[in-house]
């Protein structure tokens, strides 16, 4: 049984991968930034008879971060698996020389220090697991030879957030460090229109957290790697 933290695991799939991982037996510490939202959450999942943990988290503040790896340091030896989901899609289709800065800052905060600084923070707890695992949820929008204009704050936080991920499984080679599109998932962001069920956009994340074949430092959608 591992244990494993999922960041935006009140809705969409973040929710859906904490309840695959759950199903399967796994000790899951759903995070939310709203507390009432996790504790629902908690609770949908307590009715279909799975037991994952709540705890607070907004992953855009540091000082809920510290008190995030407060408390789990408190309760937990260590921790297994660290999925880096909670995302932010605000900016729309604005052209990059007329971006809004404040999207930015805030998508920055969200999609790349959030996940940073979390990192950080559990890194110690990672170190304790014979199997440390570090899952960033980023997506095809910032694949360098994809970014088609528009959409600039989001493209650039997934680059980033990829180059983080790279660097990082460069420096930890004990553990297995990757990024992952889920593809276009039908989720508040996604859309009604998207093609992919949460189910499929939560598959290939928990392939990761959990599958002895995977490697490490690589860009995944379908289990196959992709190009950064
Ligand atoms: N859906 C897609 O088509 C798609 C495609 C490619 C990549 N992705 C990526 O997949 C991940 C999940 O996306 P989704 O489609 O499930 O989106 P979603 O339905 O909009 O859910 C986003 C989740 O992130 C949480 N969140 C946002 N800001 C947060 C913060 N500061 N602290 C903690 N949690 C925060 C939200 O919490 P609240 O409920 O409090 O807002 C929510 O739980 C994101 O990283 C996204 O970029 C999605």
């Amino acid at each position: 049984m591992k244990t494993i933290v999922v960041t935006g695991g009140n809705r969409g799939i973040g929710k859906e991968i904490a309840k695959q991982l759950s199903s399967k037996g796994h000790q899951v510490i759903l995070t939310a930034r709203d507390k009432q939202k996790g504790l629902e959450a908690q609770k949908e999942f307590a009715e279909q008879g799975l037991e994952v943990s709540f705890e607070q988290l907004d992953v855009s503040s540091y000082d809920s971060i510290d008190k995030f790896v407060s408390s789990i340091s408190s309760q937990y030896e260590k921790i297994d698996v660290l999925i880096n989901n909670a995302g932010l899609f605000i900016d729309g289709n604005k052209n990059t020389y007329n971006i809004d800065l404040d999207s930015l800052e805030q998508t920055m905060r969200t999609n790349v220090y959030g996940p940073i600084a979390l990192t950080k923070g559990l890194i110690r707890l990672l170190e304790k697991s014979s199997d440390p695992r570090i899952i960033n949820i980023s997506s095809g929008m910032g694949a360098i030879d994809d970014i088609a204009g528009g959409y600039p704050s989001y493209r650039i936080s997934k680059t980033a957030l990829n180059s983080f991920t790279i660097n990082l499984s460069k420096e930890l080679t004990n553990f297995k460090i990757n990024a992952v599109c889920p593809g276009w998932v039908r989720t508040d962001m996604g859309g009604s229109s998207a093609s992919r069920p949460v189910e499929k956009g939560a598959e290939t994340p928990v392939w990761l957290a959990l599958d002895n074949s995977v490697t490490t430092g690589k860009f995944w959608r379908d289990k196959q790697v992709i190009p950064w």
